[in-house]
């Protein structure tokens, strides 16, 4: 069993809540699969480039001489991961742009989906589930844009389920983000026995 996590917790362990979460869910899973690999792709230095048309179409000439070449490492942990877990704090109604960038490096043609002959689109990804971890300052109900899109992209890339494990509210004066935080920690057993049955 191979776990991605893809860390988009911009503020570090340190601070970061998110960061917090996802660690909960991480251990369960440690402790629920002792075989599990856990690898974990770090996005908070910001190291890939935004993908300009000039990249896009030299990462498309690359694949045709070879398709190990390291910028296609985001395709290939995606396409070869059982489960991926992404956290990521709520920005702006959705995530931090650092994963968006990884996403499109990640969306590759051949490795992350592919067309049949009929023209339809098939996803290459062997995960069976992501799960999305996120805090919010505020309420997320009904405008979790992040966790939406990336269940739309999980389908496109063949991952079945998606799941989302957040705590909300963090940042609302007279909140107790301790109690909140705790509360989705408790949440992260019950997330474990349903990707369990999957
Ligand atoms: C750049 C930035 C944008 C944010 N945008 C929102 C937002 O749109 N809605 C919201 O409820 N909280 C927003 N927040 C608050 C964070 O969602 C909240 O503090 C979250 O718990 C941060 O996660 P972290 O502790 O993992 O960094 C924003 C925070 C930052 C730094």
């Amino acid at each position: 069993m191979n776990i991605l996590f893809v860390n988009a917790c911009m503020r570090g362990p340190e601070r970061s809540r998110t960061w917090r979460l996802c660690q909960a869910f991480l251990q369960r899973c440690k402790e629920r699969w002792p075989e599990a690999e856990i690898r974990e792709r770090d996005l908070t230095a910001g190291a890939l480039p935004v993908l300009t048309a000039a990249l896009d179409e030299a990462r498309h000439q690359r694949f045709q001489e070879d398709p190990q070449d390291p910028m296609f490492a985001p395709a290939h942990e995606m396409a070869q991961s059982d489960l991926v877990v992404i956290g990521a704090p709520y920005w702006d109604l959705n995530f931090p742009a650092a994963l968006k960038v990884y996403l499109e490096w990640a969306s590759m043609l051949g490795l992350t989906f592919r067309y049949t002959r009929e023209g339809k689109q098939v996803g290459m990804s062997r995960a069976k589930a992501l799960v999305y971890v996120t805090t919010a300052g505020g309420p997320l109900e009904g405008q979790n844009y992040g966790f939406d899109y990336l269940k739309g992209l999980a389908a496109m890339f063949g991952i079945p389920e998606a799941r989302c494990l957040s705590a909300q509210g963090l940042d609302i004066q007279g909140n107790d983000p301790e109690a909140i935080l705790k509360a989705a920690e408790e949440r992260v057993e019950g997330l474990v026995l349903e990707l369990e049955a999957l």
